[in-house]
């Protein structure tokens, strides 16, 4: 049977679980001509990959330097010396020895201990935005809300001063945006200069910590790199990706949780009733819309699965946001429901490479949608139509207009609809 997706186009942004569904409905793995990749999108194909550890992340060692050349070429991913280096080049993309060595370096710093500590960072500066907001009619509550908040708190856990954190976030999407299945030129050229500006600014910013240190990430890391925990490509490297890996996704699941809880007033009436039950509605919220469905590995060995025969240089691709909908796992698993449990859902991945912000991402949801759900009494949806954002790799809608109102009121005839 001939089946075939356009990840770029409306109809996919507007529901890709169609497309999930076909493709865990197909007996064998389905393999995508176009991504040159096995696509799968079970639940237990997932886990059983992502938990391999002959799966990897980077074909270093696996693949000749001609042939990753070639791949480079054919993927748009060349003549970008700084992306090349500080992008394609990290944590996320190593392996073994050297991806055990850089997540060991940061993982205590986003424990949820750790991370708690950032909670009235996150609070104060949410309670501006809101203080700020509320006097407009109505308001994006992505573009001109959420997407001003996860830049700031990671600039503040990182040590940058909070008047650059704007700046950081437009860097971070210019990188970020290449990734997807768009890589014209257009967007490599941004990448590219985003990536050497952000370069030249950590410099400087190391520059300026190594002769004042401070109670930050960043003059932690250059303890670290002069202990010879990092080499310097590493450090920078390591800087940039703990912003991009947490910025676009936050504001993401933000914007698709808002629209969700927008979308079930039942749910959100049971979590007015009971604010208790938030950390687990935030658990759904993560699985329901996942902000980032789709990462990839490559196979160094063979591997069988519901007994196909893959061989090794195999590459799949890994749809957690696919997983997190099979009803294989989940009960009913396009129903948004705050009560689910257990729910263990693959948002934050599984294995060696499992997200190392997820304490952080849910801390910010919680402030946010605790403060929310407190200052406010009603929430309305202000636009008819909301369309999600394009690809394969991201998922999060491109703008959401609200009204908040502070009067209590018949909440069942004006509570989010
Ligand atoms: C907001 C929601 C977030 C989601 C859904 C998410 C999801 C993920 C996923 C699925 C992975 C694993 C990739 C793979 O399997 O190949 C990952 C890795 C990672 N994430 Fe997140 N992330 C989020 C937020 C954050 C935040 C806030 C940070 C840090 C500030 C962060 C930092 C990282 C890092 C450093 C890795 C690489 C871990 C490794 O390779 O060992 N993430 N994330």
């Amino acid at each position: 049977m001939s089946f075939s997706f356009d990840p770029l186009s409306p109809a996919f942004a507007e529901n890709p679980y169609a497309t999930y569904s076909e493709l865990r409905d197909f007996d064998c793995p389905h393999f995508d001509v176009d991504l040159e990749m096995v696509l799968l999108a079970r639940y237990e194909d997932i886990a059983t990959i992502a938990t391999n550890p002959a799966m990897l992340r980077s074909l270093d060692g696996i693949e000749t330097p001609a042939q990753a050349r070639e791949r480079q070429v054919e993927a748009n991913w060349h003549d970008m010396p700084f992306h090349e280096r500080f992008v394609q080049t990290s944590l996320l993309d190593s392996d073994g020895d050297t991806h055990r060595r850089l997540r060991k370096q940061i993982f205590g710093e986003f424990t949820a201990r750790r991370v708690g500590k950032l909670e009235s960072t996150v609070q104060a500066f949410v309670d501006a935005l809101l203080d700020d907001l509320q006097h407009s009619d109505s308001f994006d509550f992505v573009n001109d809300f959420a997407a001003h908040i996860p830049g700031h708190v990671i600039g503040h856990l990182l040590g940058v001063p909070a008047e650059d954190c704007p700046q950081l976030r437009i860097w971070s999407e210019r990188v970020v945006q290449f990734f997807d299945v768009d890589r014209s030129d257009k967007r490599k050229q941004l990448a590219e200069t985003a990536t050497r500006e952000f370069h030249d600014y950590l410099v400087d910013l190391r520059q300026e910590r190594s002769v004042r240190p401070r109670d930050d990430l960043i003059s932690k890391m250059i303890a670290d790199e002069r202990s010879g925990h990092y080499s310097p490509d590493e450090f920078i490297s390591t800087c940039m990706l703990i912003l991009m890996a947490g910025h676009g996704s936050t504001i993401d699941v933000l914007g698709s949780g808002m629209h969700t809880l927008l979308k079930y007033p039942h749910e959100t009436r049971q979590l007015r009733e009971d604010p208790r039950q938030l950390p687990n509605a935030i658990q759904e919220m993560f699985r329901y819309e996942s902000p980032l469905p789709f990462f990839h590995r490559h196979a160094t060995e063979d591997v069988i699965l519901r007994g196909h025969h893959f061989p090794a240089g195999t590459t799949f691709g890994l749809l957690y946001g696919a997983a997190n909908r099979d009803p294989g796992q989940f009960a009913n698993p396009d129903r948004f429901d705050i009560a689910r449990h257990p729910n263990r859902h693959l948002a934050f991945g599984l294995g060696a490479h499992l997200c190392l912000g997820n304490n952080l991402a849910r801390l910010n949801m919680r402030v946010i949608f605790e403060t929310l759900l407190r200052r406010y009494r009603v929430i309305e949806l202000a636009a008819d139509h909301i369309t999600y954002k394009p690809g394969l790799s991201v998922r999060g809608p491109t703008a959401l207009p609200v009204k908040l109102h502070f009067e209590s009121g018949p909440l069942d005839s004006r509570l989010l609809h």
